[in-house]
């Protein structure tokens, strides 16, 4: 038996043994109780009786994602796309960069090929905010539209998912559909307007997830919209629409890309979250890792390791941009069910508490951090963490984004995989940590406040997320390398 072969079934042992144990001891409760519009829906429960009805645990596990297609050159098809729905009015979603770029021109002249008029909103604001997204919802009410279309990145494609989501329920208040606690976290049950997505980076997997993301001015951090309904109908990825990306677009999307399916690989597993839903309309959407995302977040972080690096620093090189646009779709479908946990969720205290940071290549017209550096600056000390809990599982990442995990030991686990992405982070010249955004130890209390509330996300962290842990994070993120 090669060593290859031996580790895995190692590792399939241990889980086992370990899950065993973990069934037996009983689990502690990880109330997702308050999280999406799904899940909180008023719907009467319908419960069956099961085999397994005395463990409060879950059990099952459910995967969704829109029709994707993938081709290079695919967005001409868009037109047509629109006609076979019946739709021949659409509002198209893009920012004012991508306006004057070929991923928006292909889409026009698509669009006119096949007479599907439409109107442009191009004033997207990039991390959008609880304005601008009332602003695009307030523009797509002002007149009727059959469909919507988004393209550029998850700023585009998260607006475009909010406006036709009130275009569906004009009567409705913005914080109904939010998510708990900042908003009511309703449920949905109107049919909405079709939505194409068409993404322009590599990174989000926007076009695939039920999720739309923004600042809340009201808490100064970010939040949003999460429900199954929210996802586009149909994905368009066209990788010649990512070639024009900026260099610093290009690297921080890929860390959220990578950020994606190391989180969602670590998650909670489905079956050791709390409570078991009576109703499988109240199972969550983001449900914790599981076998099928696990098979996405591994793909993905092949693909990253072949190619995110080749992406950057080979001009040119279309073949790995192409696979890059591959990955963050695969690593979309997987984190639509799984989740991310607490990279992300501190992102969104980080994102919300910006204070002067502009980074170049991005629109300069406010401060911003822009997501994918938000969520990789603490990675390094976030996995350190997780490996205290899932060693086993850190040691095989690391060895799928490059490090050499012969002779790694358990107690070493968290270094490794560490390590690993510091050399990644250094490599591609990410600003070194969080005092090169702006952020001192001063901050870090405030920063601990805005995290604890993202429930949502990080109840799918593998063990208990408190105070002391997101004030060690954060200190040791302060500065990421030597
Ligand atoms: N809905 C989700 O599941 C999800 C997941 C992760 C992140 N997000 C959200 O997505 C947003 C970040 O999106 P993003 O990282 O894709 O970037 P973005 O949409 O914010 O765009 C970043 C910049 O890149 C430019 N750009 C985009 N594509 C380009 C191209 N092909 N050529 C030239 N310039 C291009 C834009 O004009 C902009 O200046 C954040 O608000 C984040 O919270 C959403
Ligand atoms: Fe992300």
């Amino acid at each position: 038996m090669n060593r290859g072969v031996r580790i895995i079934k190692e590792l399939s042992r241990r889980e086992i043994v370990r899950e065993t144990l973990h069934a037996i001891a009983g689990s502690p409760c990880r109330c997702p109780a308050h999280s999406s519009g799904i899940l909180n829906s008023s719907i009467p429960p319908r419960h069956r009786q099961t085999s397994s009805d005395s463990i409060t645990t879950d059990y099952a596990y459910e995967t969704f994602s829109p029709s994707v297609r993938i081709g290079k050159g695919a967005t001409r098809e868009v037109g047509m796309d629109f006609v076979n729905k019946g739709v021949k009015r659409v509002l198209l979603f893009t920012d004012k960069n991508l306006i004057k770029l070929l991923p928006f021109k292909a889409t026009a002249d698509a669009l006119r090929a096949d007479n599907v008029e439409f109107d442009v909103f191009s004033e997207v604001r990039i991390e959008p905010t609880e304005k601008s997204f009332r602003e695009a919802i307030h523009r797509a009410q002002m007149r009727q539209y059959e469909g919507f279309l988004a393209v550029g990145g998850g700023s585009v494609m998260d607006t475009a998912k909010v406006a036709r989501l009130f275009d569906a329920y004009p009567e409705k208040d913005f914080f109904d559909f939010v998510n708990k606690p900042v908003g009511k976290g309703e449920p949905i049950f109107k049919q909405l307007k079709p939505l194409i997505c068409i993404p322009t980076t590599s990174g989000t997997g926007s076009e695939t997830t039920g999720v739309a993301i923004c600042q809340m001015e009201s808490i100064n951090a970010k939040t949003g919209f999460s429900n199954r309904a929210l996802c586009a109908n149909l994905a368009i990825v066209d990788p010649l629409n990512a070639l024009s990306m900026p260099k610093n677009v290009a690297i921080y999307s890929g860390f959220d890309v990578l950020c994606h399916a190391l989180e969602s690989f670590t998650n909670i597993r489905y079956d050791n979250r709390s409570p078991k839903p009576l109703n499988p309309l109240h199972r969550p959407q983001h449900q914790g890792a599981n076998p099928i995302s696990d098979i996405w977040a591994v793909e993905t972080l092949k693909i990253i390791n072949d190619n995110f690096l080749g992406s950057i620093e080979s001009l040119f090189d279309q073949e790995s941009s192409a696979q890059m646009s591959f990955a963050s779709l695969l690593a979309g479908i997987g984190f639509s069910s799984s989740g991310v946990h607490l990279c992300h969720a501190i992102s969104f205290a980080l994102s919300g508490s910006v204070k002067d940071y502009c980074p170049s290549d991005y629109s300069n017209d406010h401060p911003i951090i822009p997501h994918g550096l938000s969520v990789v600056m603490t990675a390094p000390a976030v996995f350190k963490e997780v490996a205290l809990v899932a060693p086993d599982r850190c040691i095989q990442l690391a060895g799928l984004i490059g490090a050499n995990t012969n002779n790694i030991k358990t107690e070493d686990a968290g270094r490794c995989l560490s390590d690993q992405l510091c050399k990644i982070m250094n490599r591609l010249e990410i600003p070194n940590g969080l005092k090169s955004l702006g952020f001192s130890p001063e901050d870090i209390p405030m920063l601990v406040e805005k995290t604890l509330p993202q429930e949502r996300i990080t109840r799918l962290y593998p063990n208990k997320v408190t105070s002391s842990l997101l004030e060690r994070i954060l200190l040791n993120s302060m500065t990421v390398y030597n």
